[in-house]
Order: C-alpha cells, then sequence, then structure tokens
C-alpha cells in the first residue's frame, strides 16, 4: 500500500486490543464483551473503569472498595498544585491539565517503575487525580483557591464540589458520570494511539497519559465538544440553522461533533448523549439548544448524510448542567483516563516497539552545494 492509500491510517489495523470493540458499520460499541447500551443505563463510571482494568464486573464489595480506594487517592501532591498556580489564568484548561499530568509524573512515587503492580497504582492515582487537577486549575485561575476533596463523595459528585465550590444535585453528578462512562474508551483513537505510541518504547504511564491529553485537545478530537458548543451559540436560533449551514457548507467548515472515522451509522454514544441532552436541557428551561441541535442534526443528514458522533450532544449536557465550555474537553478527559490507563497496562503486557514507515515523497540526488557557492 502507498502512503496515500493509507494516510491517516484509515482502515489500518495496527494492533490488538481486549478493551473495546467498535463495528463501525451496525453502530456498536462494546466494553470488555459489554455492550454500551447495558453499561451506560446501568453501570458507574468507577464501575465501567474495574471492569476494563480487571476484565470482570466488580461484586457489590468490590465496587465499595474500588470507591472509597479511588476517592482516597484525590488529594494533589503539592508540586503539582504549585505548578498549576504557576500558570498563567488565561491558558487553556487542557494545556494546564497536560501540565499537571507531566508535573505528577516527577512526583509520583512510582514514576519510574513500568511493572504491572506499579501501573496499576498509577492508573488508580491518574483517575483519582484529574478531576481534582480540573478543577484546582478552574479554581485558581478564577482566583479563588483549590478545595481538597471529600473521599465520601463519588468520582463525578466530588468533581462538581471542587470545581464550583457547593454539592450539585444527584441528578447532576449522575448525568456527568454517565457522559465519563461513555467516554471511556474506544479502540485506537488518536489519543489512545498516541498513549500507546509512547507506551511501546517502554514509556512511563504518566508519559504516555501526557502525550494523550495533548492529542485530545486537537479540535479534530475532543476538542470537537467545546466546539460543537461554540457553533451552537453562533447559530443562535432554530429559524438560522439552514441559513448558517448554507453559509458554513461554502465555506467548506467542518460541522464539529459530526462525522466520524469509524461510525457509518449513528455513533451509539450519541444514542445516549442525546436523549440526556433532551431531558437536562428541558429541566433546565433550555430546550432552544436542544431543538438547534435537532434541525442541525437533521439537515447534515440529508445534505451531507453525516451523523453526530459522541461531542456533540455531550455539548448541550455539559451546558445544561454549567459547565464552562472550556472545561469540556477536560471532561472528556477525566472519562477517558480510564481508558488511557488501560491501554498503557496492555501495551506493556504485550509490547513491542510501534515504528510505521513514510513512504519518502521528497527529492532526491540533490547536488552538494558548499556554503560558499549558495
Ligand atoms: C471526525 C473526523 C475528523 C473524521 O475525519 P475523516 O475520517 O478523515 O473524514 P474526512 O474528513 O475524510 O471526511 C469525509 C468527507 O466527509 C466530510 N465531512 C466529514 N466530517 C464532516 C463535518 N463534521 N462537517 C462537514 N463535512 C464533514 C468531509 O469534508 C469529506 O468530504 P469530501 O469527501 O467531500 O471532502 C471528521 O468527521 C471531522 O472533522 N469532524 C468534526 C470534528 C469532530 O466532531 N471530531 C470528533 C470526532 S469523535
Amino acid at each position: 500500500m502507498t502512503g496515500e492509500q493509507t494516510k491517516g491510517l484509515e482502515g489500518v489495523v495496527a494492533s490488538q486490543t481486549s478493551l473495546s470493540f467498535i463495528d463501525g458499520q451496525e453502530g456498536v460499541l462494546i466494553y470488555r464483551g459489554y455492550d454500551i447500551h447495558d453499561l451506560a443505563p446501568n453501570a458507574s463510571f468507577l464501575e465501567s473503569v474495574f471492569l476494563l482494568w480487571n476484565d470482570r464486573l466488580p461484586t457489590p464489595g468490590e465496587l465499595a472498595a474500588f470507591e472509597r480506594e479511588v476517592g482516597g487517592l484525590r488529594a494533589l501532591d503539592d508540586t503539582v498544585i504549585q505548578v498549576l498556580r504557576a500558570l498563567p489564568r488565561d491558558s487553556t484548561p487542557m494545556s494546564a491539565l497536560r501540565t499537571a499530568t507531566s508535573a505528577a509524573g516527577t512526583t509520583d512515587p512510582d514514576a519510574e517503575d513500568n511493572s504491572a503492580e506499579a501501573n496499576l497504582r498509577k492508573a488508580k492515582r491518574l483517575v483519582a487525580q484529574f478531576p481534582t487537577m480540573i478543577a484546582a486549575f478552574h479554581r485558581m485561575r478564577e482566583g479563588d483557591e483549590p478545595i481538597d476533596p471529600d473521599p465520601s463523595l463519588s468520582h463525578a459528585a466530588d468533581f462538581l464540589r471542587m470545581a464550583n465550590g457547593e454539592a450539585g444535585t444527584a441528578e447532576a453528578a449522575g448525568a456527568l458520570d454517565r457522559t465519563l462512562l461513555l467516554y471511556l474508551d474506544h479502540g485506537f483513537n488518536a489519543s489512545t494511539f498516541t498513549c500507546r505510541v509512547i507506551a511501546a518504547t517502554l514509556g512511563d504511564m504518566h508519559s504516555a497519559v501526557t502525550g494523550g491529553v495533548g492529542a485530545l485537545k486537537g479540535p479534530l478530537h475532543g476538542g470537537a465538544n467545546a466546539k460543537a458548543m461554540e457553533t451552537l451559540l453562533e447559530i443562535g436560533e432554530v429559524d438560522n440553522v439552514a441559513p448558517w449551514l448554507d453559509r458554513a457548507l461554502e465555506q467548506k467548515r467542518k460541522i464539529m461533533g459530526f462525522g466520524h472515522r469509524v461510525y457509518r451509522t449513528e455513533d451509539p454514544r450519541a444514542t445516549h448523549l442525546r436523549e440526556m441532552s433532551r431531558v437536562l436541557t428541558h429541566q433546565a428551561g433550555m430546550d432552544k439548544w436542544y431543538e438547534i441541535s435537532r434541525r442541525l442534526e437533521a439537515e447534515l443528514k440529508t445534505r451531507k448524510g453525516l451523523n453526530p458522533n459522541v461531542d456533540f450532544y455531550c455539548a448541550t449536557v455539559y451546558y445544561a448542567l454549567g459547565v464552562p465550555i472550556d472545561l469540556y474537553t477536560p471532561l472528556f478527559a477525566m472519562g477517558r483516563i480510564g481508558g488511557w490507563t488501560a491501554h498503557v497496562m496492555e501495551q506493556h503486557a504485550d509490547n513491542r516497539l510501534i515504528r510505521p514507515r513514510a513512504e519518502y515523497i521528497g527529492k532526491m540526488d540533490r547536488p552538494w552545494v558548499s556554503l560558499d557557492d549558495r
């Protein structure tokens, strides 16, 4: 195959995984053998992380112990807080999260240990600390002090409390938790593949995850959920959808939150997020954003055959929950960290360096010209 044929590695099977399965034709997503349509309404985020890491569902006792353990690991090392405090307040939260992840890798007691046991300990700390990193930076950029974690609260509820200064409703925490579950893992997506490439050099987990955060930040990947909300705000009214889309397509703009490399039908995660968006925007008295979303979805389906992906309806879910728009992608990371760490562990357990070839299309046989003669 030529480099042109494999551009973007479309259709290339780069390695094997037992973590998640996607059927892009049928719109199927499976974590460790369990259908996302069974997991999303029934399991919690941490229950699904346990599943991903252990290849089985936890018993009630194991889940309670796991939640307690992760809750007890949420506090950040002082160095990480100091690094976050030193950042310019107008840094994007994704840059802050990337920097905090890297900083955490300098103080983690298992930093350079790639053994299975050390990797699992680091994975737990990273899953536990992502909410604290995001919330702490958010507080400090607003001129407030970070709020210490409360291990007695659930993962999502404690994030909302640490970010907002007050506990949200159980419904809000439940909705956030479900988005994290839906974001947890998705085959060899760009950020996960980045993690695996770094892990395959026998790089450590924090290095791999730092790279993953960087890859997720881009608007063609995780950055799309924030861009999707900006699009809806730009459209503003249901009646403006069609004329706005005329102009956008004429300008060859990519509509954020639509299209997918793998899915040729409905993204099964979007099915859940669409319904969550309907309910939550209604409860928040913001039906308009759901209605604009539905109209945009219908127009894009008719005109371009495009379906919404995971990021489109997640945007209005987070908007209805009152999350600042530039925290949408960090929340994606707060879910995907469970998958990234699982992939690093899977890579280290059966490693081979990932090193593809490039097809050289540059010039050849150029005669050397000395500096004086140029
Ligand atoms: C996800 C994405 C990067 C996949 O890219 P890809 O597999 O390389 O697909 P392509 O960009 O080659 O798209 C194929 C065709 O569909 C069009 N298309 C795909 N997504 C589109 C979108 N969101 N808006 C408008 N057109 C789109 C492309 O312009 C292209 O049309 P063409 O053949 O006439 O040039 C792409 O759909 C996209 O940019 N979506 C918006 C960003 C986004 O939501 N990302 C989150 C993904 S979960």
